[in-house]
C-alpha cells in the first residue's frame, strides 16, 4: 500500500476547502511541524531533565521550561513564522497574542490552542496531548482582536489534536471527515493511518474523574450507575478507563466507542474544561466522525463564546451514549 504523509494528504484535499486553499494547508503543515517538536521533546523528556518546574536549571545550564510551556513556545514560535494567522489563544496566555509581523499581515485565520492538555500526566510517562481550532478571522486587518476568537464553535474551519503517546498521532478535520496520521519516526513524516475515522455509535467505555463523584449533578450519578448496572442486552456494566489526559480518554472512545464526561461538580460549578481551545475541537471532531457532544443539555459547538478561557461541562462521544447520559440529565435535572 502507498504511504501518503500529511503533507501530501493536505495538498490532495485542499481543493476541498471553500476558501484559502494554500493557506490553510500551509497552516496545518506549520501545526504539524511544531507537533514534531513537541514530540521530540516530549520523547528525550527523561533524559533531558526538561520535566522541571519553569525556573530551574539543567545540567547544561540552560533555563529549563516545563513541558507545556515549552509546547506552549515551540507552537507559538512555528505559527508567528508561518504568516497564516493573525492572532493565537492559549491555555497558558491569559491574554491573546495579536501577530503583527510582515509575514503574517495577509493572515485570514486565528488559532486557539490547549498547548499541553494532560499536564498531571507529564512526569509520569503518560500520553500527553495538543488541542487546537483554527477560525476565518472576523475583525478587518491587522493583528487579530478579541471578537475572533467569541465565534461559535459551528464556525470553525478546522480542528485537531495530536497525541504523544505510544506513538505519535494527529488527528483532525476541515469539516470534511476525520483523518488520523501516525507519525513514522524512521522517516520523520506524518502517515495516513486511519482515513475517514467514524466512531461506533455505542460503547462499552465510560470514562470520568469518579473520584468527584459525591459533587456530580444527580443524573450524572444515575447514568454513572446505568453504566455499572448488569445487563445482557446493552452488555452492561461498561468498563470505566480515565487517563486524566483528556486528548487520550477521548482518542481512545472515539476509535473504540465510548463516553467522556467532565460534568459540572461542585467544585468546578461552571465544569472544568474550556470551551474555546478543548471542548470546541473536540467536538468539532468528534461530531465529523459521527458521535456527539454536548454540555448536558445542548450542543457544545452552539454556546455562544462570553470570555477567552470560559469553562464548559462536557460529555462527548458516541451517540447513543450521550444521548442516554443526557436523558438522565434531563430526568434528574429538578434536583440536581
Ligand atoms: P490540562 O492538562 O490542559 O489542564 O487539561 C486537563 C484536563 C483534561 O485533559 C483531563 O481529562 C482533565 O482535565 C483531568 O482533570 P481531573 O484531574 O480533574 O480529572
Ligand atoms: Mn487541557
Ligand atoms: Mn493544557
Amino acid at each position: 500500500m502507498r504511504v501518503q504523509t500529511l503533507g501530501q494528504f493536505i495538498i490532495e484535499k485542499q481543493n476541498d476547502f471553500p476558501y484559502a486553499k494554500g493557506e490553510l494547508s500551509r497552516l496545518l503543515r506549520d501545526i504539524g511541524i511544531a507537533a514534531k517538536i513537541v514530540n521530540r521533546e516530549v520523547n528525550k523528556a527523561g533524559l533531558v531533565e526538561i520535566l522541571g518546574e519553569t525556573g530551574e536549571v539543567n545540567v547544561q545550564g540552560e533555563q529549563v521550561k516545563k513541558l507545556d510551556i515549552f509546547a506552549n513556545d515551540q507552537f507559538i514560535a512555528a505559527l508567528k513564522v508561518g504568516g497564516e494567522v493573525c492572532a493565537i489563544a492559549s491555555e497558558e496566555n491569559e491574554d491573546i497574542i495579536p501577530i503583527d509581523n510582515e509575514v503574517s499581515k495577509n493572515a485570514k485565520y486565528v488559532i486557539a490552542m490547549d498547548p499541553l492538555d494532560g499536564s498531571s500526566n507529564i512526569d509520569v510517562n503518560v500520553s500527553v496531548g495538543t488541542i487546537f481550532s483554527i477560525y476565518r478571522r472576523v475583525s478587518l486587518s491587522g493583528p487579530g482582536t478579541m471578537e475572533d476568537f467569541m465565534q461559535r464553535g459551528t464556525e470553525q474551519v478546522a480542528a485537531g489534536y495530536i497525541i504523544y503517546g505510544s506513538s505519535c498521532m494527529l488527528v483532525y478535520t476541515t469539516g470534511k471527515g476525520v483523518n488520523g496520521f501516525t507519525l513514522d519516526p524512521s522517516i520523520g513524516e506524518f502517515c495516513l493511518s486511519n482515513p475517514n475515522i467514524k466512531t461506533p455509535e455505542t460503547g462499552l467505555i465510560y470514562s470520568l474523574n469518579e473520584g468527584n463523584h459525591l459533587h456530580f449533578p444527580d443524573g450524572v450519578k444515575k447514568y454513572v450507575k446505568y453504566c455499572q448496572e448488569e445487563d445482557v442486552a446493552t452488555n452492561r456494566p461498561y468498563s470505566s478507563r480515565y487517563i486524566g489526559s483528556g486528548v487520550a480518554d477521548i482518542h481512545r472512545n472515539l476509535l473504540k466507542g465510548g463516553i467522556y464526561i467532565y460534568p459540572t461538580t461542585t467544585k468546578s460549578p461552571k465544569g472544568k474544561l474550556r470551551l474555546l481551545y478543548e471542548c470546541n475541537p473536540l467536538a468539532f471532531i468528534i461530531e465529523q466522525a459521527g458521535g456527539k457532544a454536548t454540555d448536558g443539555k445542548g450542543r457544545i459547538m452552539e454556546k455562544n463564546m462570553k470570555e477567552l478561557h470560559q469553562r464548559t461541562p462536557l460529555f462527548i462521544g458516541s451517540t447513543q451514549m450521550v444521548e442516554k447520559a443526557m436523558e438522565f440529565m434531563l430526568k434528574f435535572e429538578a434536583v440536581s
